[in-house]
């Protein structure tokens, strides 16, 4: 049994991953909060799909169990998350730091901590389980603007270090991928608070990561053979260098 737990599958990087799974033969569940998008991609993929905010602990239990009741798990990725606003420190909000760690941090641990049973029940049938974070280049960096969702990528990059610790001696391994920047339909609009203008920049004259890409790595790192945990993966275009450095235009081999 290969089944995985998938958590903001209703878009982006989790929709994709949910996809490409489904193409590997594994047992998908899919988890957001809107249900008319997991309904297509059920339609698409056959995933299982459970609407839950994974933020309300209450919602998390349930679908916990519904995961548990309809064939358990051997895999979750916890990949809800995202960025809410581009200010600096001075100048944030607190509510948005809070949206920003309630998401990218706390619901990383409600899921894990609810799951973490379901996963060793698939770990004794099946021999291993996974769990994989989905952080970000801004959880190793931080830049100017970063404020909040640097502070809650790099909690989420500790988090994921302090449980493969902490499940030191059991047949799960725990893993992180880091991904530069990915153009994905929601997350930077979403950021940046619907300005679409403002939104498309960062992928002008640019090939940025892909959904598609970030699923196929994520998926790689399950496929590898039980004992192989690869603890941190980062993943950038090859025209992004660092956060501070993302070249626009042709690239183009040296004279
Ligand atoms: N795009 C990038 O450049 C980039 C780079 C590095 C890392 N990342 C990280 O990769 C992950 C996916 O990003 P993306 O680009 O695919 O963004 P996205 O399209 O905005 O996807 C975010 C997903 O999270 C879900 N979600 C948000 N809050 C939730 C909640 N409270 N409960 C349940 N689900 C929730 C959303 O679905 P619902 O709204 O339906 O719940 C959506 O499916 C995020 O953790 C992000 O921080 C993104």
């Amino acid at each position: 049994m290969k089944r995985v737990v998938v958590t903001g599958a209703s878009s982006g990087i989790g929709a994709a991953t949910v996809k490409r799974f489904a193409e590997l033969g594994w047992q998908t569940v899919a988890v957001a909060r809107r249900e008319d998008r997991l309904r297509a991609l059920a339609a698409e993929t056959g995933a299982h799909i459970i609407v839950c905010d994974v933020t309300d602990e209450a919602q998390v239990a349930r679908m916990v169990a519904e995961v548990a009741e309809t064939g358990g798990a051997t895999g979750l990725v916890n990949n809800a998350g995202g960025a809410v606003g581009a200010d600096s420190v001075e100048h944030s909000s607190n509510d948005d730091w809070r949206r920003m760690f309630e998401v990218n941090v706390i619901g990383l641990r409600t899921v894990t901590a609810a799951m973490l049973p379901v996963l060793r029940e698939g770990a004794g049938q099946t021999g291993s389980a996974s769990i994989l974070n989905l952080t970000s280049t801004a959880g190793h960096d931080a830049y100017p603007g970063g404020g909040g969702y640097n502070a809650a990528k790099f909690a989420a990059h500790a988090v994921t270090n302090v449980l493969r610790l902490e499940l030191a001696g059991e047949p799960i391994r725990v893993m992180e991928v880091a991904p530069g920047l990915v153009h994905t339909e929601e997350f930077t609009l979403k950021r940046l608070r619907g300005d679409a203008e403002a939104a498309a920049k960062p992928y002008v004259d640019v090939t940025p990561l892909t959904a598609e890409d970030v699923a196929t790595v994520i998926a790689g790192a399950f496929e590898q053979p039980a004992h192989v945990n690869q603890d941190l993966i980062v993943l950038r275009p090859v025209a992004q260098s660092s956060v501070f450095h993302t070249h626009r235009g042709p690239l183009v081999p040296k004279a």
